[in-house]
């Protein structure tokens, strides 16, 4: 068999695990492996280069194979392009790792004749079908790093500080994030936000001689700079903005990260020998799992229980 992998998206630490694990099952299954650079802009451009063993790379943040936005992706001649360059080269079965975006241009390219299975590796932890997606693991433990060094100044200066942490459309950075670092406040989509009930929480905190506070929010929410001045003045909390920004993506992947990277890698190549058309493949309550690509897309996002934990402890 001829298998190509991509990587596709936002870059997500663990993306070059999965790669390495497509590459090294194939060989593993004598099948002869390719890899696509820059995402879905290289494969339009055949950007396709035969796979090496993808060494020296597990420990690797970022994606060696780089990566691209190509909204032009969604157009039927574009998807066309890209299935000729791979099926040019005899390969029918091609990998993709990235998030939601990226499993709708595997959709798409099924239609031409390319049988995907798509890998989930963004730091949203947004694909349902998925309880994690490669990154996320990663771009938590930074986050947690970043906002242990911003309680330290926090609780030197007696402020709130507001984190603003990537996800997109899927509150799950902010809320893994806030518990672990104790937050007094999570706001994401999911929780809403009530910017009232936000500024008398933190003057009530204020009042009851809360010394520090931390309050973690979802980019996209609410202008996260403004936020922090209207909780200064009105609570009597000094309050800081920080936004996190693209460190969240970079670093080295987890042992986590790593493990889940390789068993989803690995599963799709297994999935393929057994005949599979069009998966998603994920880890559900610690089994790996597959779904047709259309309806892993259509899956209810999972809220986790950690919501409700959130209400207790904040
Ligand atoms: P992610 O995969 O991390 O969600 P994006 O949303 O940017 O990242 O999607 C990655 C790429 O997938 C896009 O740049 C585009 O090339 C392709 N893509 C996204 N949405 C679609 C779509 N509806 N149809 C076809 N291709 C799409
Ligand atoms: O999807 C991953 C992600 O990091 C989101 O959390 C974020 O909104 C987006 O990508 C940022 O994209 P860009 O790298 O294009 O700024």
């Amino acid at each position: 068999m001829k298998i190509a992998v991509m990587t596709s998206g936002g870059d997500a630490p663990g993306m070059n695990a999965a790669v390495r694990a497509v590459i090294r099952t194939a060989h593993y299954y004598c099948d002869e492996a390719f890899v696509v650079k820059e995402g879905y802009r290289g494969l339009v451009e055949g950007k396709i280069e035969r796979a090496g063993r993808f060494s020296d790379c597990i420990n690797h943040g970022g994606t060696l194979l780089k990566t691209s936005r190509l909204p032009e992706f969604q157009r039927d001649d574009i998807q066309q392009i890209a299935a000729n360059n791979l099926r040019e080269l005899g390969i029918d079965n091609l990998v993709v790792i990235g998030g939601d975006g990226s499993y709708r241009g595997a959709k798409g390219l099924c239609r031409w004749g390319i049988n995907c299975m798509c890998v989930p590796g963004t730091i949203d932890n947004d694909i349902a079908s998925s309880d994690y997606t490669i990154g996320f693991d990663t771009a938590l433990d930074t986050i947690l790093q970043a906002v242990d060094r911003l309680r330290d100044t926090s609780s030197s200066h007696q402020r709130c500080t507001l984190v603003e942490v990537m996800g997109r459309r899927c509150g799950d950075l902010a809320i893994y994030a806030g518990i672990c670092s104790g937050a007094e406040l999570v706001i994401t989509n999911e929780t809403g936000f009530d910017k009232q009930f936000v500024l008398d929480e933190m003057k009530k905190a204020r009042l009851r001689g809360k010394q520090h506070a931390i309050i973690i929010i979802t980019e996209g929410v609410t202008d996260s700079t403004q936020l922090a001045k209207d909780i200064s003045e009105y609570s009597g909390f000094g309050c800081r903005a920080t936004i996190l920004g693209h460190v969240q993506r970079g670093g080295a992947p987890t042992g986590n990260d790593r493990i889940l990277a390789s068993q989803l890698g690995s599963y799709a190549v297994d999935l393929i020998h057994e005949g599979r058309k069009n998966r998603a493949v994920g880890k559900v309550d610690n089994k790996l799992v597959n779904y047709d690509i259309s309806d892993a897309l259509e899956m209810e996002p999972k809220m986790s229980e950690l919501y409700e934990l959130i209400k207790k402890l904040g």
